[in-house]
């Protein structure tokens, strides 16, 4: 059997190729950004031929670097960025339009009349999300609705979904030369489609929003011992290499976090923060503002559930101080210009930029900082962006402990913020909680790799899988009660102030 595992991460703002050993060390690994592309306010959108040359590329470079060869690999897995959606043609492999990405707004409208007529309702009881722009289904819609000649094309077989997962695979396993058009269960669950009890397409919910069944993936466990497909022998793979797990970035870090038995949660700090808690076998419906969603299955056997608690931004806020108002050069220095101040001198930040996720669903919220005065300067606003971070995930925290009754003892982190020492303490502060950073940070990679291993019998189970986690780094809280109590009602007042500015 080959040595190695490799995993393709087609995340937000990235693509990276990573190879991991038996152990789950990381063996090589390359990445490479592509555009945001920002027509208007609120509008976020991908090239999905940049995406897939950029994803060519790193596979190539990272296995040239580390010498490696297809031979070596035991099987590929494949995670990404969830809900961005692509609509192409597959006899020419052009997509009809940008791919919508699950920040972008623009189907705000749709969403809402969601909840006029008694839709919403029914999506809440069949697929355990809201009606909100973040998911698919309306971004489908729209493509359907605005893009000339789609409808027309799919009636003819010439037009067909995916999200990001889908259209890597496609183009990986032929694409126009029969590349499979598939999915797995933890991204079709984000698209507000599939029937969480059944796993499959719902025709109710394809009717609210005119989407023909033709049009989408099959949906396939989250690791596949039959294999989705293999990599073309002329493709960046260089050779035949089967495709065995799938899952989206968020249920992979879950995996990569060894997260496997219920009441275990793990928080991603990434472009937004995602926070999921294992509830095993059993369906829980949130009563505060979280989502229910498959965390994974693998194989034959029964699909897992995990409540989430996604946050749209926090890496983002900081790339924001960097990129719009230049008060940093890079991502990392947010930490020393936030260390210079002993606190954020009253200052809040609310970085609603895409409307408020979780727990608050507000898609009419938008950022406010407050409680200015004239002491505050840009050390204080990196570090209310910071602490923003953190009492979002305080926010979230608090809506898991009432849904399912579990009591945080210590929160598993992962993802680049965590890089951020500053930001992981003012997370333990805030939360009162121990924070723990593993020694592999990229759990997300890590986690299709585990995906995509244990289907061909490179891992034997998830026993194996647990054995390689290890910790590398634990903060403890150092705040007062008083201290964290008054911070926080600070931050709950600060959100209120951010309602009633968008559509
Ligand atoms: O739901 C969106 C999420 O999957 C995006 O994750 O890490 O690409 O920002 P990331």
């Amino acid at each position: 059997m080959p040595e190695f595992v490799g995993a393709i991460d087609q995340g937000t703002t990235s693509t990276r190729f990573m190879i991991f050993d038996h152990a789950g060390a990381e063996i090589g690994k390359y990445q490479l950004e592509h555009e945001q592309i920002l027509p208007r306010a609120g509008w976020v959108e991908h090239n999905p031929i940049e995406i897939w040359t950029r994803t060519a590329a790193v596979i190539q470079t990272t296995l040239q670097r580390a010498g490696l060869h297809d031979t070596d690999l035991a099987a590929l897995g494949v995670t990404n960025q969830r809900e961005t959606t692509v609509v192409w043609n597959p006899r020419t492999g052009r997509p009809y339009y940008n791919a919508l990405v699950w920040q972008d707004t623009r189907t705000d409208r749709i969403a809402a009349a969601l909840d006029r007529d008694g839709r919403g309702d029914v999506i809440r009881r069949k697929t355990g999300l809201r009606p909100d722009a973040y998911f698919s289904g309306g971004k489908i819609q729209w493509i359907l609705e605005n893009v000339d000649g789609v409808r027309e094309a799919v009636d003819r077989g010439e037009a067909v979904f995916g999200n990001t997962d889908t259209w890597t695979v496609w183009n990986l396993t032929g694409g126009t030369n029969g590349g499979v058009h598939i999915t797995d269960v933890t991204n079709a669950s984000r698209t507000m489609l599939m029937n969480l009890e059944t796993l499959d397409w719902d025709d109710e919910l394809l009717s609210f929003f005119g989407i023909p069944r033709q049009m989408l993936p099959e949906i396939r466990p989250s690791s596949e011992p039959a294999a989705y497909g293999e990599t073309i022998p002329y493709g960046p793979v260089g050779g035949q290499v089967p495709i065995t797990g799938i899952l989206g970035d968020q249920q992979a870090a879950t995996v990569g976090q060894v997260c496997f038995s219920p009441g275990e949660a793990k928080n991603t700090y990434g472009t937004g923060n995602f926070m999921l808690l294992n509830t095993g076998t059993n369906l829980v419906r949130s009563q505060s503002g979280l989502l229910t969603t498959v965390a994974y299955k693998f194989g034959d056997q029964p699909p897992v559930f995990a409540l989430e608690g996604s946050i749209a931004v926090t890496g983002s806020a900081v790339q924001w101080l960097r990129d719009q108002l230049h008060v940093i050069s890079s991502a990392a220095q947010s930490e020393a210009l936030a260390r210079q101040v002993e606190d954020s001198g009253g200052m809040y930040f609310v970085p609603a930029f895409s409307g408020l996720f979780a727990p608050y669903w507000r898609a009419d919220a938008r950022g406010a900082i407050v409680g200015l005065s004239r002491f505050n300067n840009d050390a204080h606003l990196a570090r209310a962006t910071l602490e923003a971070i953190c009492y979002q995930s305080r926010d979230v925290v608090e809506a898991m402990q009432q849904d399912s009754g579990v009591v945080l003892d210590v929160l598993k982190v992962d993802g680049g913020v965590t890089a951020n020492n500053l930001c992981m303490q003012l997370q333990s502060d805030i939360l009162g909680v121990p924070v723990s950073r593993p020694v592999v940070a990229e759990t997300t990679a890590l986690g299709a790799a585990y995906a995509a291993g244990l289907a061909v019998g490179f891992w034997q189970d998830v026993e194996e899988l647990r054995a390689h986690w290890a910790e590398d780094r634990r903060w403890e809280p150092s705040w007062s009660q008083e201290q964290r109590d008054e911070g926080y009602a600070g931050w709950k007042k600060a959100v209120t102030r951010t309602f009633g500015w968008g559509e």
